[in-house]
């Protein structure tokens, strides 16, 4: 499916462009905004390849991936990065990660975007389940996942080797037929 286009009450995800480097190094150049992440801040350059990498993904046949920016409305300013890959070794399943800008935070967004891609995975693309990995000590993430409606679901020891060690992550899933897509 390409392009994507969806909006709830606060926020859109539409597709990423070159121009938006700065605004998505912005975010992952930030040790605050990755430090539960599995990796460690992102060089400018590092993100340029990033982006280019995801409008090359966008146009593939067939999409496995929906790296998105995350807008302040439609046509507004990038806030975040939102991404859903589609997983290889299931059927109609995918998982979903992102991030939004400092700036953005506690105001309700990452519940918002959550929504927005848990939106494009049952409505657009009709999958049967859609999971996401956090870190044990991303308590916001953990908040977030849960107000968006998803359930944990367990704990995959020694998921990511990042800074140096092996770290567990923390599991959560919904299901198409437990979503209850509230409107934010
Ligand atoms: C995780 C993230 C997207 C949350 O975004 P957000 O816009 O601040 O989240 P919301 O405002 O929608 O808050 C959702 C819930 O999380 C809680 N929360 C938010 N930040 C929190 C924090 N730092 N500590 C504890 N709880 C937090 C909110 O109180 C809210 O809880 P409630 O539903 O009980 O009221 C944001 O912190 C972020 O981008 N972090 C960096 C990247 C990251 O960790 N991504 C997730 C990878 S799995």
């Amino acid at each position: 499916m390409y392009p994507v286009a969806r909006h709830r009450s606060r926020l859109a995800l539409r597709e990423l462009t070159l121009e938006d480097v700065d605004a998505v190094h912005a975010i992952y150049g930030s040790s605050e905004a990755t430090e539960h992440l599995s990796f460690e801040p992102r060089t400018r350059d590092q993100v340029a390849g990033i982006v280019a990498r995801s409008i090359a993904s966008a146009t593939a046949t067939p999409r496995e991936e929906y790296a998105l920016a995350v807008t302040e409305g439609e046509g507004g300013p990038l806030v975040g990065y939102a991404r859903l890959a589609l997983d290889p070794h299931q059927q109609r399943a995918a998982t979903i990660g992102g991030a939004l800008h400092r700036d953005a935070w506690g105001i309700g967004y990452g519940t918002e975007t959550v929504h927005l891609l848990l939106d494009l995975a049952f409505d657009d693309l009709d999958l049967h389940r859609v999971w996401a990995a956090r870190a044990p000590k991303n308590e916001a993430s953990a908040k977030t996942l849960l107000a968006a409606g998803m359930t944990e679901e367990g704990r995959i020891r020694g998921h990511v080797f990042v800074r140096g060690a092996w770290r567990d992550s923390v599991v959560y899933g919904v299901l198409k037929e437990e979503r209850n897509p509230a409107r934010t």
